[in-house]
């Protein structure tokens, strides 16, 4: 009998290339989002049902789930109330993949990601602590809800076999949060300069969802109670990023590097930008899941760089990528001081 998923969050940019990935090895595909995303975005052969439901709505998911699904693949799932409404609907799940975030790590001391004086080891395993999980409320947040999340699917394993895939910085295209945007606009604004902090060898460690989508599909057919990193093979440094968008898009720029932190920010900061490198490993993956990447993240940069012109083509970005205003509140293109500080600079 064809295996179903269910896929929550199937129009994002996750969603998609897992959908792609599972009708390709053969699954029957239920996709789900509210809509509020342009339409369906699959070839009427891959007979992919698309139902428009929020998730917030219990009722609307159970509904979805009719008669039930070999597989759940959640994108948008925060804090320990999204893990309990699965949990309360285990009977009619077979397993989960849930995306979660390498934003739960702490390092030895107890620092988080942003956190002043962070240092992680290089690679980061899964073993390494996480976040105080939180749900909601004062002092709740993005890593500390993702932490809630993991702490209550994992813990009812037996009931409902949940691999949690902890990504890096993903991207692809269909990014509401495109960091190559930064180098992107730079180029078509032609900025002749590419200035990098901490001597542009930041490395925050990146996820295409190509690859993101291979661990789902490896993992929608090999169900477990885990959680692994999810991350392409290769991080590269900011600087051979910058270098390898405006390669694509032929566009020159001097490369100015900068010693340590930006000493006038935003000059020299970029969505990238670490003091110490976030690097995850991914030999969890590649022993449980037999997880090989389907893409290095320079190969799958040129495709990431059309969408992204042809999506802000006339466009107001900020609208386009809203997750970049949002996730960021740094002004990454205010050219005005990147001049003033280049003059006192030179
Ligand atoms: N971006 C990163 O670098 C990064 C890093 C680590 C982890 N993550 C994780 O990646 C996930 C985000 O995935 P993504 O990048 O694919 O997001 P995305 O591109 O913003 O897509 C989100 C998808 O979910 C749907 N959706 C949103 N809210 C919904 C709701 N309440 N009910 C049903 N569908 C809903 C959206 O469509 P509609 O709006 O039409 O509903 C869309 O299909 C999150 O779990 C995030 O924590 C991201």
């Amino acid at each position: 009998m064809e295996k179903v998923a269910l896929v929550l969050g199937a129009t994002g940019q996750i969603g998609r290339a897992a959908v792609r990935a599972l009708v390709a090895d053969g699954w029957h595909v239920r996709a789900a989002a509210r809509g509020l995303r342009a339409g369906a975005p699959w070839p009427p052969a891959w007979n992919v049902e698309l139902v428009h439901l929020d998730r917030e709505d219990h009722a609307a998911l159970a509904t979805a789930l009719g008669d039930g699904c070999d597989v759940l693949v959640d994108t948008v799932a925060y804090g320990g109330r999204h893990a309990r409404q699965l949990l309360a609907l285990a009977d009619r799940i077979g397993s989960a993949v849930v995306i979660s975030s390498a934003a739960v790590y702490v390092d030895d001391a107890g620092r988080g990601l942003g956190e002043e004086g962070v240092r992680f080891p290089v690679p980061i395993p899964e073993t390494q602590p996480t976040v105080a999980p939180s749900d909601g409320g004062p002092g709740a947040g993005y890593a500390s809800e993702k932490a809630a999340l993991e702490r209550e699917l994992l813990a009812a394993g037996a009931v409902l076999p949940t691999t949690l895939l902890r990504a890096g910085a993903v991207h692809g295209p269909h990014s509401v949060h495109p960091r190559e945007w930064h180098f992107v606009k730079r180029a078509l604004d032609g900025r002749p300069v590419r200035i990098l902090a901490y001597g542009g060898r930041s490395r925050f460690h990146p996820v295409s969802t190509a690859n993101l989508a291979e661990l789902i599909r490896l993992a929608a057919n090999e169900p477990g109670a885990r959680v692994l990193n999810a991350a392409d093979p290769e991080p590269p440094t900011v600087a051979e990023i910058g270098a390898a968008v405006h390669a694509v898009l032929d566009h020159d720029a001097e490369e100015v590097l900068i010693e340590g932190p930006s000493p006038a920010p935003p000059v020299g900061e970029t969505p990238w930008s670490v003091p110490e490198p976030v690097v995850l490993d991914m030999s969890v993956a590649q022993r449980q899941l037999g997880y090989r990447p389907v893409v290095g993240y320079l190969d799958s940069l040129p495709e990431t760089v059309r969408w992204l012109v042809d999506a802000a083509r006339g466009r107001d970005w900020r609208i386009v990528f809203p997750a970049l205003v949002h996730n960021y509140r740094t002004d990454y293109f205010d050219y005005l001081a990147e001049d003033a500080w280049l003059r006192r600079h030179r």
